[in-house]
């Protein structure tokens, strides 16, 4: 049997233990082949992957498409301003007219919950969701648990805080379902109008005060403000008074444990979130370690899918 027995990568929720860490395992061998001078190999040599990404993006679109190339494979980055999305294709129609390209891969980020999970099924390629609204960002997950591994070696009983807006957060509910799977112990720390619904049967501690949630923690991962998920007027706090309660800095790092570490999934707003002084912190901020784990990351989910076709 596939040690990855998954045609496509949509989120973390119906991934096993042994499946996250099957790919965990897997990228550690290509962060050691993108240290090395040369940096690609011909494991998927005569692939195609499409990046297809509806909302902006740095580090993910670009870490596929690196991805992509270091294993030999094509890779297609479609640019939406200038596609035929714009003269009234649908999106099933785009995604249909792709897949008819003999294309293995459609890399694929969407503002709306569930467009990887509805185009899944009627497509030849492997889909890899790259991040569906407030869903899930299932990569980004894999990219965190790696960067928390290798610092921390398990992630079995390790207490990990996610801050700031986890209610708009497709990366705290991928981060919800593989920290939890994995044995580690998530709490969130939030004011109301950011905490996450609800989680069916997982019970996460909630707290609204930043000292009191941060004590003892061994991970602190730090979230932006998502604006682009709320309506005009809908964050009615300044973002001064924001910063001074939720903002993470290095007196409030003080309730955590002395080695823990403090990451974000970036982009990063600074003074916002976290103070740009802790951000450039290398005793404690991991979020350049984070963005290198994800080429490798994105290389083994791709290797993974792939090289069985
Ligand atoms: N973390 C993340 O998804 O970053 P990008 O939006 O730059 O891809």
């Amino acid at each position: 049997m596939s040690t990855f027995p998954h045609r496509h990568l949509l989120d973390i929720e119906r991934l096993s233990a042994t499946d996250i860490t099957a790919v965990l395992d897997l990228a550690e061998t290509y962060a050691g082949q993108n240290r090395s001078a040369n940096k690609k190999s011909d494991k998927l040599n005569g692939k195609s992957v499409v990046n297809l990404f509806f909302e902006p993006s740095t580090r993910t679109r670009t870490s596929f498409e690196l991805a992509a190339y270091r294993l030999g494979s094509d890779v297609v980055n479609i640019d939406i301003e200038h596609s035929s999305t714009k003269k009234g294709e649908t999106l099933l129609d785009t995604v249909l007219n792709l897949d008819a390209m003999q294309i293995d891969a459609l890399v694929i980020r969407h503002a709306e919950d569930g467009v990887p999970q509805f185009i899944a099924p009627q497509m030849k390629a492997s889909v890899i969701n790259a991040g569906d609204g407030k869903n899930e960002h299932p990569t980004q997950a894999l990219v965190d648990a790696f960067t928390m591994r290798r610092h921390k070696k398990t992630l079995q009983g390790l207490n990990v805080a996610i801050c700031g807006d986890i209610s708009h957060s497709r990366v705290a509910r991928s981060n919800v379902y593989l920290l939890t799977k994995l044995g580690a112990n998530v709490r969130f720390i939030a004011p109301s109008y950011f905490m996450a619904p609800s989680y069916g049967k997982l019970n996460i501690p909630t707290f609204e005060d930043m000292k009191e949630g941060l004590t003892g923690v061994d991970v602190i991962m730090m979230l932006r403000i998502q604006h682009e998920r709320m309506a005009q007027g809908e964050f009615a706090v300044s973002l001064k008074d924001y910063h001074q309660r939720y903002g993470l800095d290095h007196k409030k790092l003080a309730a955590a444990k002395p080695d823990v570490i403090v990451m974000h999934p970036g982009p990063i707003n600074r003074d916002v979130e976290i103070t740009s002084q802790l951000a450039d912190d290398p005793k404690f901020s991991v979020i350049h370690e984070q963005v290198a784990a994800g080429v490798a990351v994105r290389m083994a989910v791709l290797d993974l899918l792939l090289s069985g076709r």
